[in-house]
């Protein structure tokens, strides 16, 4: 789902702080000091830096409608975008940001299993806080590479022993085969990290009931299909207008170059900036964000379509 997307804001640096030895935390406030759009627990922003939009979870108090926090980890191969908010973006300095929006809220349930890897830990925090404040039953599973790289230890130690600290340095992988080996009902798994944790955790999931598992990647999801696509219609349902998308391009692109444009924070089908509703045709889902048995919605940046032909609500 994506919602509350409000355009884009020019907001100020106002405050940095490390979190942990790789993380650093950056609040964002409007220079006029106005009240900012609403998010709940999930939401994240696009960042605007030089050459670079990346996506970020918020991870302050949704009640708090003057700031915007978010963590970002100092990644050495980056492309850029982490290591320009670590090594130069400072206090004062405004910079562009888009949303919020929200693909990962938290949905009803008798119990929730977070699993965070690293970062990862950024959208459940703020979800933690509020399943703790309504006396949910909840637990988190915290997997990092040692306790000085992990952020937030001082906030989650609060907790007590619903929050296990599993740093890979003085326990190894985390034990998702204990901790997901027996699917249980009315209980929902919310996970977010790297790719590999994402990854195993899905399939440690297989044989729970569907709508269990919930998670966010801020990485595309892997593709190995590149060699096997093939062209296919978009027909937009206002106008009657049709397009062949064809296999080397995406349906964005050739949206794009007739004159229609949609949002695109990250063309890579993590941010849902470009959800567009489909009313027939099987869209084949491509991105991080949409459940790949959904036929209502498609993100064109990089999804494309089962069917020869989709109908798009454009
Ligand atoms: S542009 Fe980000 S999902 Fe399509």
């Amino acid at each position: 789902m994506n919602d509350g997307d409000t355009g884009v804001l020019e907001l100020e640096v106002i405050a940095l702080r490390r979190e942990s030895d790789c993380v650093l935390s950056v609040e964002l406030a409007d220079p006029e000091k106005r009240a900012l759009p609403g998010w709940k627990p999930g939401a994240h922003i696009d960042l605007g830096l030089p050459e670079h939009i990346r996506q970020y979870s918020l991870v302050g108090d949704p009640s708090d409608r003057h700031s915007y926090r978010i963590a970002v980890l100092r990644e050495p191969e980056s492309s850029g975008g982490s290591s320009y908010v670590h090594a130069q973006l400072r206090p004062g300095e405004l910079v562009e940001i888009g949303g919020p929006r929200n693909n990962f809220p938290l949905a009803g349930a008798d119990r929730y299993l977070m699993i965070a890897g690293g970062v990862g830990i950024t959208p459940l925090l703020p979800m933690i806080r509020e399943l703790h404040a309504q006396n949910k039953d909840w637990r988190l599973l915290y997997g990092g590479r040692s306790r000085r790289s992990m952020a937030y230890l001082a906030e989650l130690a609060e907790y007590g022993r619903r929050v296990d600290v599993r740093p890979f340095d003085e326990c190894g992988h985390l034990d998702l085969d204990s901790e997901l080996a027996t699917p249980s009902d009315n209980t929902v798994v919310y996970c977010c990290g790297p790719e590999a944790l994402i990854s195993a955790v899905e399939n440690h999931c297989e044989t729970w009931p569907a709508g269990a598992l919930h998670v966010e990647r801020f990485s595309a999801r892997p593709r190995d299909d590149e060699d096997d696509l093939r062209a296919f219609e978009l027909v937009l349902a206002s106008s009657g207008q049709r397009f062949t998308v064809p296999a080397e391009s995406s349906a964005l692109d050739v949206l794009g170059a007739a004159g229609i444009d949609l949002p695109n924070a990250c063309r890579d089908g993590v941010c849902g900036s470009c959800e567009t509703r489909v009313l027939a045709g099987l869209p084949l889902h491509r991105d991080a964000l949409a459940d790949p048995d959904r036929t209502d919605i498609v993100y064109p940046c990089v999804s494309r379509s089962r069917s020869a032909e989709l109908v798009l609500d454009l």
